[in-house]
Parts: structure tokens; sequence; C-alpha cells
């Protein structure tokens, strides 16, 4: 890969983005970025120093002064927050309503961007994906795709994934759970959740993981390989 090579992974909660943005980031041996897993750390600081999740202009400073860092050695890279792995913690099904309550204010999201775009100045070759990777974070990025499925295909698949964990939901709970964050990720004035102009537009809804893997890899070797064509 030549330097600066950004690849961004944007779309709606249960869209697979995670598990595919890390299997392309392997495919293409570069780094993987979460950047959901930050808004998640950040919620979990608000709880853990009693600062309510939808005060943002005390949790903001909080957030700039904690230490939050993804282990980099290890794939995909946990996350830590000062100094504790909290990877696990941040995953947990009651804490997804507070966690759009964080991302949805700008003192938040103006912290977590810088952060963003500073790993990404460390990490120059990076699989980002998220909600505004494409649209706020990372607008020159090589390649930007919207990764987007059926609402009531990403419930299904969420049901079956905490089924695997031993995790028995009711899909209307994961239904319900899945509209909401969507109104509230699309709806929010900052970083809302939108396509990216000139974005690669996938609806994995009768895709595999791995035919979409296939599809995200065809298309960043082929937008390589035009530059290669053009350049001088
Ligand atoms: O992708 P995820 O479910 O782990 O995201 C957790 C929350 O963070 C969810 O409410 C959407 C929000 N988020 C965001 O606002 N911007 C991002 N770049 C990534 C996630």
């Amino acid at each position: 890969m030549p330097s600066n090579r950004i690849i961004t992974i944007d779309g709606p909660a249960g869209s697979g983005k995670s598990t595919v943005a890390h299997l392309l980031a392997e495919r293409l041996g570069i780094d993987y970025l979460d950047s959901g897993a930050m808004y998640r750390a950040a919620t979990l600081l608000a709880l853990k120093r009693g600062i309510d999740p939808a005060d943002g202009e005390t949790l903001a400073p909080v957030l700039e002064e904690a230490t939050l860092r993804f282990d980099w050695s290890k794939s995909p890279p946990p996350l830590c927050l000062d100094g504790e792995d909290v990877s696990t913690a941040i995953r947990t099904m009651e804490f997804s309503s507070q966690v759009s309550e964080v991302a949805r204010q700008g003192v938040i999201r103006e912290v977590l961007v810088r952060q963003q775009q500073r790993i990404a100045s460390e990490h120059p070759h990076l699989v980002t994906e998220g909600r505004d990777q494409g649209s706020v974070v990372f607008p020159d990025a090589l390649v930007h795709f919207y990764l987007h499925a059926d609402p009531a295909v990403r419930a299904r698949r969420r049901v079956d994934q905490l089924a695997g964990q031993g995790i028995e939901v009711q899909l209307e709970e994961i239904t319900a759970d899945i509209e909401r964050r969507d109104r509230i990720d699309s709806t929010r004035t900052v970083g809302p959740l939108v396509r990216p102009e000139g974005a690669v537009d996938i609806d994995s809804s009768s895709m595999s993981i791995e035919e979409v893997v296939d599809v995200m890899a065809g298309e960043v070797e082929s937008k390589l390989s035009s530059e290669e064509g053009t350049s001088c």
C-alpha cells in the first residue's frame, strides 16, 4: 500500500461493519480502527466517574484527560481506558441507549474526532469504521464504503450472534433497539450517519461476510491500480 491510505466504512448499527472492517484490514495487512468503541469507552468513563452521559460539557474535559489507547500489538486491538482493558465491558446490551446519548453531543465528538485523526497520523494505513468516518473524520480517504442492510436482517444477525454467546434475547427487543439507534444516529445534528459523497454503496442484506470483504478488497485494488495508472 502507498502511504496515507485510509479506508472508511460507515453504516447503521448491526450492518456488520466491525467484522468486515477487521477482516478487510487483515486481508490488506493494515490496522483496524473501531471508532464506535471510543464512544462506548467515553460512556463507560461517564458511568465510572458518576457523570450524567447527557452532560457532555462535564464529560468532555474528563475524556480529554483520560488515557484512551488501543493496544496495537493485538488484532483486533483491544481498547484500554486508563490502563484497563475495557473491550468486553463496553459491549453489554444495556449500554447502547446511554452510548447514543454520549455520541449525539458535539463537544464529545470533537474530542474523539481529534483522537481518531491523531491515530491515523500514527497509523497511516487504516481501515476505520463508524458513522462519520468518511463524511467528517476522513473525507479524503482512499475509498469510502457505506455498508447497510435491511433492519430485519440486521436484527436477526444480532440475535444469532448473541445466541452464539449463550445470550437469549427477543427478536422484537433487538429490532426496536436497532430502529431506535438508526433514528438517533441519522437525525443528530453533529456527525449524523450519512452516506459519504462518492461512497461505494453495499447492501449486505443477502451477502455473506466473505462476499462483502471480497467486494471491498476488489474496490480498494481497483482504486490503487487506477491511481498507479495516472501517476508519473
Ligand atoms: O458501532 P457501535 O455500535 O459500536 O457504536 C456505538 C455508538 O457510537 C453508537 O451509538 C453509534 C456511535 N458512533 C458514532 O456516533 N460515531 C462513530 N464514528 C461510531 C459510533
